[in-house]
């Protein structure tokens, strides 16, 4: 019998990958949407072959109707806390009371697990779910996929092309872990409909060069600090300009690369090639697609 795979958020940036991604298997799709959502993205929905569940109100009850039959229930909300914490509490809840026995939290992220407490405030959120995750009776897989690598063509403020210059903290040789938004769907996908996937998988679709070596010797590096300095701009973006109900404050990005710059968060082991047919996609690649052919 095929599997049904239910997600959540599907509506957003990665959940819509993930399901494109689901469609084109031999899984039936069910995606979770709000009723305010938008005749375009439920066409597509209906395009894609997809079961719409409808739901009027997040409570365990209406949501656990949607979640019978599930073999794995993929969560890519995003949000502040009573996202990542309250909404994703009820969607993990009702899975559990209709018997699903898969989650996957929406984590997608470096791998936070190394962290503490009051050095990421998104990831704390995380953290803090995966307390109440750990303990429910439901197996759960954790894609942790670095920064999504569409970043650097804009919002990371790091590799500047028109003036050939690198801006860094930290190391030039530190060795990052990027990955696509397509690469970290596809991968997604396969763990939703994988039984024996484990708690963590790490992936990353570029790890053995450094931006230097990606962007070559006609670049100009310019290191601003390291982790000292970056943690008092952190301190002074949070006071100044505290964003509380803002996804992305800019010294929520800081912490971000604070993480990113640290051992803590380097990859030993990728679990890339644990199934097959993904074209994992390198800088190198998508800066070329992007227009930046003569980058080097
Ligand atoms: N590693 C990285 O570099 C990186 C970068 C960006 C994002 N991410 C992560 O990737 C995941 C997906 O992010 P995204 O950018 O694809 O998100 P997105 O485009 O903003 O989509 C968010 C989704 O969550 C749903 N949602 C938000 N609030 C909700 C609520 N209260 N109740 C129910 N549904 C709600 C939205 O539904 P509606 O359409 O109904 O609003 C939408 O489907 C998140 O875990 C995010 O943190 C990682």
């Amino acid at each position: 019998m095929k599997k049904t795979i239910l997600v959540a958020g599907s509506t957003g940036n990665l959940g819509l990958r993930i399901v494109n991604t689901l469609a084109a298997k031999d899984v039936t799709v069910r995606v979770l949407v709000r009723s305010n959502c938008s005749a375009e993205k439920l066409n597509a929905f209906e395009r894609l072959g997809a079961e719409i569940c409808k739901v009027e109100n997040w409570n365990i009850d209406e949501i656990k109707t949607h979640c019978i039959g599930v073999s794995c229930v993929v969560s890519v909300l995003a949000g502040l806390r009573d996202v990542v914490i309250d909404a994703q509490k009820v969607l993990l809840d009702a899975a559990i009371a209709a018997s699903v026995p898969r989650f996957i939290p929406s984590d997608y992220s470096l791998d936070f697990t190394k962290f503490s407490y009051g050095e990421n405030r998104n990831l704390d959120w995380r953290r803090e779910f995966h307390e109440y995750l750990d303990k429910c009776p439901i197996a759960a897989t954790s894609v942790f996929n670095g920064a999504f690598m569409e970043l650097l063509l804009d919002e990371m403020p790091m590799i500047i092309f028109k003036k050939q210059i690198v801006i860094y903290w930290g190391r030039a040789d530190y060795k990052w872990g990027f990955t696509t938004m397509d690469n970290t769907a596809e991968y997604t996908a396969n763990v939703a409909i994988d039984d024996r996937s484990p708690r963590y998988l790490r992936i990353a679709g570029e790890v053995h060069k450094t931006i230097s070596e990606i962007t070559g010797s006609k670049f100009k590096f310019i290191r601003i600090g390291g982790q000292g300095l970056l943690g008092m701009f952190i301190k002074l973006g949070r006071f100044f300009s505290p964003g509380k109900n803002d996804l992305y404050p800019a010294w929520q990005g800081m912490q971000y690369m604070h993480n990113m710059i640290d051992e803590r968060s380097k990859i030993e082991v990728l679990d890339n090639n644990r199934y097959s047919g993904i074209n994992w996609k390198t800088v190198e690649v998508l800066l070329m697609e992007n227009n930046f052919k003569n980058y080097k």
